[in-house]
């Protein structure tokens, strides 16, 4: 680990794009102008560890392309840096080995295990969850308030951003409440698994986060096969006992953490990412205000415009050919979402904030293909109610003092917004 960490190193002192994406601190604060340094050289960019790619058109293609694959299927003749991690066992590198969820499941296995969960994500069953999520919304606001005065100080992220989704995804989940604050504490941990190049204590802590998570949900696993519920968790608990050769243990598992995981930590940055967003630009709140009916686009343009999740990749499981670039069997391609999000080609003036911006939508920030985001209409749904509930509450509110970023590069959001309510509506 350490010596891969070294290499990473050097190569981004050599300016190496994709390493100092992997290393440098500065590219967590704000990667976009690494995106654009990196559009500037090119669709396709060679780096020590991969191809990386900031083009929307190209970063569509492998995500869609059948000749890619994200895990199981990794070719053995992968590339210097990625061999090295292949053969110390993990399936990405430079990150601690979580156990292969569907995001690292190639098919058949991967539509077999997505297949038993895709009803319950589905935008219909997604619209029966919004008078809840308002109804939460409203409860989480009412306590964010409490003690009144005009000047009161809060959090929106520790108090609102991470609390909505948490709880709505431990109520679809079947998951206790009470449990909330340990999963948003294991989950930050968790967060880190998804980044290459950790230092070593993030990379234990989040290796320590994984386990205490999983081992809570096996114990929850026996809690429902002695107690059933109408939860997903329990059907899926079912799935797996009823079936012999339907899902494996390992499967059952990491879908059930991914589930829990996604729902705590990917929102909270929809949300986090749009306050802070419309804070810093009244002129986009005044429109939503005049027009509400722009919520939704506006919901989109927060994900194009400052994306919860900044990158994936892919592997060429065959020697194949993007947009015009050839590209070897074993070579990992990073896609980098919030730079494709960006791209001129596409989105005009794209550094612009426009919540009317028309082709809004056209975003790839839940990715897309097989693994396109399974949560996209709850998320999107969560990010209207959320952002919408907070603004109607308090028309005043206001930024007080600087956010902290979580300091995730897969991840991108803020741990802490202060913010002054003003006078509530
Ligand atoms: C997959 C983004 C919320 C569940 C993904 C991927 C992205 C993404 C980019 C695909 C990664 C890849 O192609 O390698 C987001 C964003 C969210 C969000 C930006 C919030 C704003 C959620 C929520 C859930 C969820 C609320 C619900 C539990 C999943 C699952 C997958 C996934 C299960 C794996 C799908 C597969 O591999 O087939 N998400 N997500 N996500 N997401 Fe989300």
């Amino acid at each position: 680990h350490g010596a891969v960490r070294r290499e990473v190193s050097r190569q981004a002192g050599k300016g190496d794009l994709g390493a100092r994406m992997i290393i440098d601190p500065e590219a967590v604060r704000d990667p976009y102008p690494h995106y654009e340094a990196m559009r500037s050289q090119g669709r396709m960019v060679r780096s020590a560890l991969s191809w990386t790619t900031v083009d929307h058109e190209i970063t569509t293609e492998v995500l869609r392309s059948p000749d890619f694959c994200v895990g199981m299927r990794m070719p053995e003749n992968a590339p210097g840096l990625l061999k090295a991690a292949l053969r110390a066992g993990g399936s990405w590198p430079l990150g601690p080995a979580e156990p292969p969820s569907l995001l690292s499941i190639d098919p058949p296995d991967h539509n077999r295990i997505r297949k038993l969960v895709t009803r319950s994500f589905s935008a219909k069953a997604i619209t029966r969850l919004r008078g809840r999520t308002e109804e939460v919304a409203t409860s989480l606001l009412d306590d964010m308030g409490a003690g009144g005065g005009t000047h009161r100080r809060a959090d929106v992220v520790e108090q609102y951003a991470s609390l909505l989704p948490a709880t709505v995804i431990a109520e679809m989940l079947g998951a206790p409440l009470e449990m909330r604050e340990d999963f948003l504490r294991w989950g930050e941990g968790g967060a880190y698994s998804l980044d290459m190049g950790l230092t070593y204590p993030m990379f234990r802590r989040s290796e320590k986060d994984i386990d205490a998570l999983a081992d809570w949900m096996d114990g929850h696993f026996d809690d429902l096969r002695r107690t059933p519920n109408d939860s997903i968790l329990s059907s899926l608990v079912q799935a797996y006992d009823e079936e012999e050769g339907r899902l494996t243990h390992d499967e059952l598992l990491s879908l059930a953490l991914l589930l829990l995981a996604a729902g705590f930590e990917t929102t909270v940055n929809l949300i986090g990412n749009g306050t802070r967003l419309l804070l810093t630009h009244p002129d986009q709140l005044e429109r939503l205000r005049a027009d509400p009916s722009l919520w939704p686009n506006a919901v989109d343009e927060i994900l194009r415009f400052d994306s919860p999740v900044q990158r994936t990749g892919r592997v060429a499981a065959r020697d194949t050919e993007v947009c015009g670039f050839p590209v070897k069997r074993g070579a990992l391609v990073l896609t980098q979402l919030g730079g494709a999000n960006r791209d001129p080609a596409v989105f005009t003036d794209p550094d612009r904030f426009d919540v009317g911006r028309e082709n809004a939508d056209r975003h790839v920030a839940f990715s897309q293909g097989i693994h396109y985001c399974l949560g996209a209409a709850l998320a999107k749904m969560e990010g209207e109610v959320g952002l919408r509930a907070l603004f109607d509450r308090y028309p005043d509110l206001r930024s007080d003092g600087p956010p902290e970023l979580r300091g995730t590069r897969v991840l991108r959001g803020y741990r802490s917004l202060p913010v002054r309510l003003g006078e509530a509506r």
